[in-house]
């Protein structure tokens, strides 16, 4: 259940905590944390490595992953060197019980130097697949028997299709409890997507107007400007399908289309989310090109400058068939949603950062305006900007001044920056502290999961057979190969304009 009271003491262990991730992501937030009181002061990171390593080198570096990514940059210099107390390196074979059986000394340790039993919380920073025996040897050095204050924590990706997620949650059940495995999906925590549920559910004006009657399509657009960075091997492999639309755009797919969940309760919330997986339509297997497009970028121009195919990238074969772009248009049959298309896209290399969710009104039942009044003429939508300008903009019409009726789209904004004076907090803090909370309502069930990978199937199946002829079909610096006009069912449907997605006013003439 949500709640707004500090976390209970915690030994925080990070599997993989030299890596990017810890550096990047974890350490700051939990620096940040720190600073707003929001941690208990009975709290300890402990990093497990492989490779021997001084507690001072690897502070080191976490110093300097908090002074670029801490949310709280001036607080830096004073606050680090009480945080820093809190961090220790413990070094040993993962794959040897002896490891385990001294971490859970040493857990027993510092939970008698503080006279208190606290929570103990297992983070693999690392990729499941890559984890393999931690949590058998967890379970077998008695460190996941309590499984009121044991946790595991593990990122995705959670497996590559049905039977891989399938057989990773079986592992994984046999020494957690599902109450004990969270499985982040980063999107959840950002502010602007946790905001959904209260745009839709703190409010009565929406929900009546939140159905099959008054929408008429909903888009969700998460296009990234960056490339592939240095996880070649991984994305090669995973491609944007796994890479984005299995995790993040299915679960904002969820919030936009959920019912109204009876308590803020983790369980209560995630079955009004698996309510809609199980409601998406199946895309049938010979319809696989009509419902999802996929796109693979080749060089081009970004903010300026000339940036590699993805092709040329280093570490991807010349001929590489992975997507790095999905287009796909999904149905939910169900009561709310029936016939109501929902199109999301994913995209690398694209023209611009920007992920939001525009919500199509349909048109008004009858133009009662001379006809020359509705030339700019836009039908009403609501858009959520989950970043970069995180806020929401409700469009409607209003009359240009002027002796004639002219109409023209206006903009009614909300935007994080100008309402609330204070830092958006990175997802990831959001979730460490749920995490510390034992607040599972931002995380995916085993279920969620299953549900998504069977909803990718047959276009995974039908990909894995018909490799693509076009790659690359769309430019580094485009929207994506022109192609995806095509799913589109009416005429009246497109993609938002570039303008609304950067969320800039718009243009009125
Ligand atoms: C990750 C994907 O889950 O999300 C990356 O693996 C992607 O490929 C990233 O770049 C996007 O997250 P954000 O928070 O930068 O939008």
């Amino acid at each position: 259940m949500k709640t707004n009271e500090p976390a209970a003491p915690a030994i925080f262990v990070i599997f993989g905590g030299t890596g990017d991730l810890a550096w990047r992501k974890l350490v700051p937030a939990l620096f940040d944390l720190f600073q707003d009181q929001c941690i208990s002061l009975h709290f300890s990171i402990i990093i497990i490595g492989r490779k021997p390593l001084k507690d001072s080198d690897l502070l080191e570096r976490f110093f300097d992953g908090v002074k670029k990514f801490s949310r709280q940059k001036e607080k830096v210099e004073q606050g680090w060197k009480y945080f820093a107390k809190h961090i220790s390196y413990h070094y040993g074979d993962l794959n040897s019980i002896e490891t385990y059986n001294k971490l859970a000394e040493r857990c027993t340790v510092i939970e008698n130097e503080w006279g208190i039993k606290s929570q103990h919380i297992f983070y693999m920073a690392t990729p499941p697949l890559t984890f393999g025996e931690i949590p058998k040897l967890l379970a077998e050095a008695g460190l996941t028997k309590d499984k009121l204050r044991s946790r595991i924590v593990i990122e995705k990706p959670i497996g590559f299709d049905v039977e891989s997620a399938t057989k990773l949650n079986k592992t994984l059940s046999r020494h957690f409890s599902e109450s004990q495995i969270y499985r982040i999906d980063h999107y959840l925590g950002k502010e602007t997507v946790q905001n959904i549920l209260a745009l839709r559910f703190a409010n009565s004006i929406f929900e009546p107007v939140w159905n099959r009657r008054y929408i008429d399509h909903v888009c969700i657009t998460v296009a990234e400007e960056i490339g592939i960075g240095h996880r070649a091997g991984y994305y090669n492999e995973a491609g944007a399908l796994r890479d984005m639309i299995q995790n993040h755009l299915m679960q904002l797919l969820c919030l936009v289309a959920m019912e109204p969940m009876v308590s803020f309760e983790a369980n209560e919330v995630r079955n009004k989310k698996a309510d809609v997986l199980c409601a998406v339509r199946p895309i049938p297997h010979d319809l696989v090109d009509q419902f999802v497009i996929r796109g693979q970028y080749g060089k081009g121009i970004i903010g300026g400058q000339e940036v590699l195919g993805y092709r040329e990238e280093p570490g991807i074969p010349h001929d590489s068939q992975t997507e790095t772009y999905v287009a796909m248009k999904l149905f939910i049959d169900n009561w709310r949603w029936q016939n109501i298309p929902f199109y999301i896209r994913t995209g690398k290399r694209m023209t611009k950062q920007v992920s939001e969710i525009v919500v199509r009104f349909r048109s008004v039942p009858h133009r009662s305006f001379p006809l020359d009044a509705y030339h700019g003429w836009h039908e009403n939508e609501l858009i959520i900007s989950i970043q970069p300008d995180e806020g929401i903009v409700l469009r409607f019409q209003a009359k240009r001044p002027g002796p004639k009726i002219i109409l023209k789209p206006v903009d009614m904004r909300f935007s994080y920056k100008d309402s609330f004076a204070m830092s958006i907090p990175d997802a990831y803090e959001t979730l460490l502290w749920d995490i510390m909370t034992s607040d599972a309502t931002l995380f995916m069930r085993a279920d969620q999961v299953k549900t998504a990978w069977e909803i990718l199937s047959p276009v995974l199946q039908v990909w894995s057979e018909k490799t693509p002829t076009d790659f690359p079909n769309y430019e580094a610096g485009s929207w994506g190969p022109d192609s995806t006009k095509f799913l589109f069912e009416k005429v009246n449907q497109h993609w938002p304009l570039p303008e609304v997605l950067s969320s800039s006013v718009i243009k009125t003439t």
